[in-house]
Formats: structure tokens, sequence, C-alpha cells
């Protein structure tokens, strides 16, 4: 939620009040640069000791509620039966009206069984954008992802409210190029992870149904980030602005064939599922469960992360939970334009995305801009954030580097976790970064995993910038 002060002012209010904390340390500069260069310039490989604003993700990190905590402890253990399945079900079905769900233990599980069983070898899964787990399950199913957006959709500078919409025409082209018989399924991912947490619209979703119902495609939908899109549209779409989170939610979920999710982002638990009214898709994904994840009441999951799963889902849809990033994300991004810092605009789900390109004119695409500023942002701030560039895509089969759309340094935002002085921390130190960032170089690998090569890839600073900028930092603002 947000509200207007007295002065005009709009800042995020938090809907919640804490009742438990966690304390967080500030670790030196000397020391960040120790921690980076041990991580190997890769974020991932930082230790959460010497970090203070963990953002690298909003993934498995969000604040549940005191409801969901109670239902982790109320949770029924049974390999089988358990009443707490069926409770989430019922959840499932009055949240999203879906009949049929089953669990995964996460997101990319469910990504895994869908590609396995909807796989059509040589054929292509058109999309409003790839994820990174969705990518390679998909291709080690022997499928290709064409990635179908409006152009728009990379412009990081740009006041387009749904950047995720999928662009009709270029579907219907790949039906043509390819023939519908050679595609898997049609995939529209809430909120576009990639590039920038960008919202589809209702009108947009409705417009690919119909060209899916035409052709008899599958449409799969990726609701990780369902809840921050319907508030969007709430926010943006004509004709949705009298309408609640739920009831968008609810619409949203009545137009794909198969939903699935990552809990671990709206409903702040750490699992995944699968959904759907179709009982034949069911049929046809069920018996895989018990092979790759666990019995069909509890899919790979622990029952008390059900429990707190069935609790979360009933409570994504309150406007104080579905914004909560949302409108922490909004404050963030403006006041970065204002001050004149290249962000992805609009402001959408998930984070704040530094345009790394524009950041650092200077770092030539293939010395990875956006993993250099991740990095120089923790030296300069404690701040964890995410490379989602060209680091995050992998070589391609000649082991040539396949150079990302866009170089965004992400910056998450999990929900309920940190509060409007962290961001003006973060605001602060980024200008400060800005004004000095002719002082990051790029990076270099040292060394590269075959797969997912961001996981555990290890870099080096070229010509040693980090203790340039290490340095800089302790004679303008001390070691601290
Ligand atoms: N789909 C989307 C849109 C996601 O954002 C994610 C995960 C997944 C699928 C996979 O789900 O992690 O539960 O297996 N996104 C996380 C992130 C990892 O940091 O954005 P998972």
């Amino acid at each position: 939620m947000s509200v207007r002060l007295s002065t005009g002012v709009e800042i995020p209010i938090e809907m919640h009040k804490a009742r438990m904390v966690q304390k967080i340390q500030l670790v030196s500069a000397d020391e960040r640069l120790k921690a980076m260069e041990e991580a190997g310039y890769n974020t991932f490989l930082l230790k959460t000791k010497d970090i203070f604003l963990d953002m690298l993700t909003d993934s498995g990190v969000n604040a549940m509620s005191d409801n969901q905590f109670a239902g982790m402890i109320k949770a029924d253990d049974a390999y089988a039966g358990s009443m707490t399945f069926y409770e989430f079900a019922k959840a499932v079905e009055d949240v999203l009206g879906y009949k049929y769900v089953m669990n995964t233990h996460q997101g990319r599980a469910a990504e895994h069984l869908l590609a396995k069983v909807f796989a059509k070898p040589g054929g292509v899964v058109p999309t409003n954008y790839h994820f990174t787990t969705t990518k390679a399950h998909i291709e080690l199913q022997g499928m290709k992802v064409l990635e179908i957006y409006y152009d728009e959709a990379l412009k990081t500078e740009s006041t387009n409210q749904f950047k995720g919409n999928m662009d009709p025409n270029k579907l219907r082209n790949v039906i043509k190029t390819y023939g519908k018989d050679k595609i898997g399924f049609v995939r529209m991912e809430a909120t576009t992870n990639l590039i920038g947490g960008q919202p589809f619209s209702m009108k947009n979703l409705n417009e690919i149904r119909q060209i899916c119902n035409e052709n008899e495609l599958l449409m799969v939908m990726d609701g990780s980030l369902l809840c921050e899109n319907a508030y969007l549209i709430g926010q943006r779409e004509s004709g949705y602005q009298n309408k609640t989170v739920a009831e968008i939610v609810k619409e949203m979920c009545s137009v794909p064939d198969v939903y699935y999710m990552s809990g671990r982002k709206n409903t702040s638990v750490r699992g995944g599922m699968i959904a759907t009214n179709n009982q034949k898709h069911f049929e046809l994904i069920k018996p895989w469960l018990p092979v790759y994840e666990g019995f069909i009441t509890y899919g790979g999951m622990s029952m008390r992360e059900i429990g707190a799963m069935s609790v979360g889902v009933r409570e994504m849809v309150d406007p104080g939970v579905a914004g909560a990033s949302v409108e922490q994300i909004k404050y963030f991004v403006n006041k970065l334009v204002k001050a004149g810092i290249p962000v992805v605009t609009p402001p959408g789900g998930l984070a704040c995305h530094l345009d790394a390109m524009r950041f650092l004119p200077h770092v030539p695409q293939s010395e990875y801009p956006a993993g250099a500023l991740a990095a120089a942002l923790y030296i300069a701030s404690g701040i964890r954030s995410m490379e989602r560039g060209s680091v995050s895509m992998d070589r391609d089969k000649d082991g040539k580097d396949v150079p990302a759309d866009v170089e965004l340094t992400r910056i998450a935002m999990p929900r309920r976790v940190y509060t409007v002085s962290h961001i003006d921390y973060a605001i602060d130190r980024i200008q400060w970064l800005y004004k000095h960032r002719e002082l990051v170089k790029g990076l270099k690998w040292v060394s590269e995993p075959p797969v997912l090569r961001f996981f555990f890839g290890r870099m080096e600073a070229l010509d040693d910038w980090g203790s340039n900028l290490r340095d800089a930092f302790k004679k303008e603002l001390g070691n601290a």
C-alpha cells in the first residue's frame, strides 16, 4: 500500500508490524572488498555474515505472517493423505479457482515436469520472456524458447505500462513458421522477471488465449509473481481500477490451461505447485510426481511448508501483501529517476533494476557490466544484488558467449522485510557509485560452469578496480 502525506509526497506504507526481528551487520569497506574477492566477484558466492541488505532475490526470503507460522505448527505430518494438503488444495480452489493441484519442491521442479510431459522434441515454446530455469528445462527436452515480446519490452527507459505483453502478431508468425504441431505450449510469465518485473495486461492475456484457442495450443502461465502482476493491472489497466486484487487474480487464473508457480515469492514459503481445471492434463503429469518430487499429497515439500503455503495463498491477494514490494519498488525507482540514475522504468514487480549499460557505458558488454555493477554496489554499500545480463546467459553450442538483450543489476525487494530507511540508504550509495562510475571496470572469467553458469562461476576484476573503488569510498566516507 502507499499513502499520500499532507505534503503531497507519496510513500510506501507497511501494512504489518514487526514482532520478531533479525539483527544484521554492516562490515567495513575493507572487509567487503575481501569478501567480494573471495566470492570470485559473484554475489551468489557471498556469505550472509558479510551482507547488510540481502537484495539478491525475493525468493524464499520473504517475511512470513504470524498465521503462516501457526499453519506450520498445526501441519499434519503424513507421507500420504495429510489433511494439511487438502486444506492447501481448498485454498488454491478458493483463491485461484483450480480444482486440481499438486505441490512441487519449488518452481523449477514444476517447469521440469511440464517441459517433460508437454515436450515436442525439435519444437518450440513461445513466451513473453524466458526465465533462466524455464529455458534450461525446455532446452533439456529438445525444444527451443522463442521470445515474442513487443520491441518496447527491451527499452529500459519507457512509459509503456505493460512491457510484459506478448506480441500476438509474432505468435501468429511463429505458428505459420513452425506449424502448430511443433509448439509444445505457449508460456505467459506474470511479470517478466528478466526484463525488469514488467506486467502483462488482462487484454493481452485474453488476446493470446484467443490465438491459442484458434490453433488448439496449450497455454501455460507462470504465476510466480502473479499477485504483483494483478496489483499492477489494478493500478494501470482501464476497467480494473475498481476490482480487488483477489478478483483480478481469479480472472487471470481462469485464462490458461495449466498454471504453475514458485511458492517462494508470492506465498512466502519454500515450495511450488502446478494447478489446472483440466483433468486430462493433470492425469498426464501426476504419474511423474512421485518419480521426481514425492507423493501427490506432499510433492517434495515438507508438510510444514504446505501448512504455511495454504495460509500464504489466501494472504497473497491482500493488497497489503500483493502491493508490499510493488510500492517500495515504485518509491525506490522514482527517487533514482529523479537523481538521474539509469534504471528500468516504469517500476514493476520484483526489484529495482539498474541499467548497467547506461550506468557503465565505458564497460563493453563482453566484460559483463551488470556483473561488475553488482560487485561494485556490494563494495560501496554491503547490499547484495544480482547480475541479470550476459553472465546469466549460457554459451551457445559452439561455445560462444551469448550477449543478453539487456544488462541489468537487479536489486530485489523481499516482501515485508526491509523498510523505507533501508531503501533511502540504498539510493544514497547508488548515487555515490554513479558519481564514481568511471572507477568501475569489467570482469573476466576465472572458472565457468557449463550450465546456469551465474550460480557458481568465478570472476576477476580487470585492472583490480575493486581496490580503487574501495580506496575512493574510504577517502570520502570512511571505512564504514
Ligand atoms: N519462474 C519465475 C518467473 C521465477 O522468477 C522463478 C524463480 C522460477 C520460475 C523458478 O522458481 O526458484 O522456485 O525454482 N526466480 C528466483 C529469482 C530464483 O531469484 O528470481 P524456483
